[in-house]
């Protein structure tokens, strides 16, 4: 059973998808939420959650802005779910879609955790939704270099997120969500479909994030709950 003691939620890359289910969840439970995105959808309008529009994760001008938009907001959980798929394959490598998507997925993250850790204190939360892609045991098919190495990017950074942390009580959780039904798959023409909803995507992620503890920080898990290798 899944205890939620967050009060407030932080989450970036709000407007659709995995994201967007994730407010959703929160806001239904009574949590107040920051929905935190570029532009804002009719459905993250419709939640009446605190939209912060703006927050392109990858500049210093949305880092900066995420800052003064939180300013006096203590955060219980910071969720870094914001990221960018595009294919590179060993025949078509792509030096800048390869760095847009090192900038978005891991450089990213990093620098707006590092700016809202004065929002943080003992017993806050980060999570950082990564990718089984990730994975360096797990990848037996190759290709995808760039997401591949955005994605174990963010999970070593993460790793050391939670290890220097440790002291403030401040735990990290680092999450593969499954493969989800959402535009990065669906609409990618490069994927089939994902197997599960952003719904009961967001809904496990979530619950991990609600049971994560000092124990398991800096830990990559599957949303299905397992352990998965780096
Ligand atoms: N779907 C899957 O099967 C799957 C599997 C493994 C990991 N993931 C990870 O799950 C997370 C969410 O992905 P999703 O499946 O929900 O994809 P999605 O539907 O494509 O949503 C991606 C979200 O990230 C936002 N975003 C992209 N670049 C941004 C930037 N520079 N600044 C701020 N926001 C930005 C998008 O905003 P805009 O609307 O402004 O573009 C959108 O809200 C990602 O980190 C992804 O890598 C997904």
């Amino acid at each position: 059973m899944s205890t939620n003691t967050h009060k407030t939620i932080v989450i970036t890359g709000a407007n659709r998808g995995i994201g967007y289910a994730m407010a959703n969840i929160c806001q239904q439970r009574g949590d107040t939420v920051y929905a935190l995105c570029r532009q804002s959808s009719k459905d993250l309008d419709a939640l009446g959650v605190n939209v912060v529009e703006q927050i392109d994760v990858a500049t210093q001008a949305g880092i900066d802005k995420a800052v003064s938009a939180l300013s006096d907001v203590s955060i219980d959980l910071l969720i870094n779910n914001a990221g960018i798929l595009r294919n590179e394959q060993l025949s078509d490598l792509n030096q800048e879609t390869i760095v847009e998507q090192f900038n978005v997925n891991a450089v990213a993250p990093l620098f707006l955790s590092h700016a809202l850790l004065a929002n943080l204190s003992s017993g806050s939360k980060i999570g950082f939704i990564t990718s089984r892609m990730g994975s360096v045991t797990d990848n037996t098919s190759g290709g995808r270099y760039g997401y591949r190495m955005s994605k174990v990017a963010l999970n070593i950074a993460a790793v050391s997120l939670a290890r220097d942390l440790a002291d403030e009580d401040i735990s990290v959780g680092i999450y593969h969500p499954g493969y989800v039904q959402t535009e990065m798959v669906n609409s990618s023409g490069i994927l089939s479909n994902g197997d599960i909803s952003a719904a009961v995507a967001a809904e496990r992620l979530i619950a991990l994030m609600d049971n994560l503890t000092m124990a398991d920080s800096g830990v990559f898990k599957h949303s299905n709950g397992e352990t998965l290798p780096w």
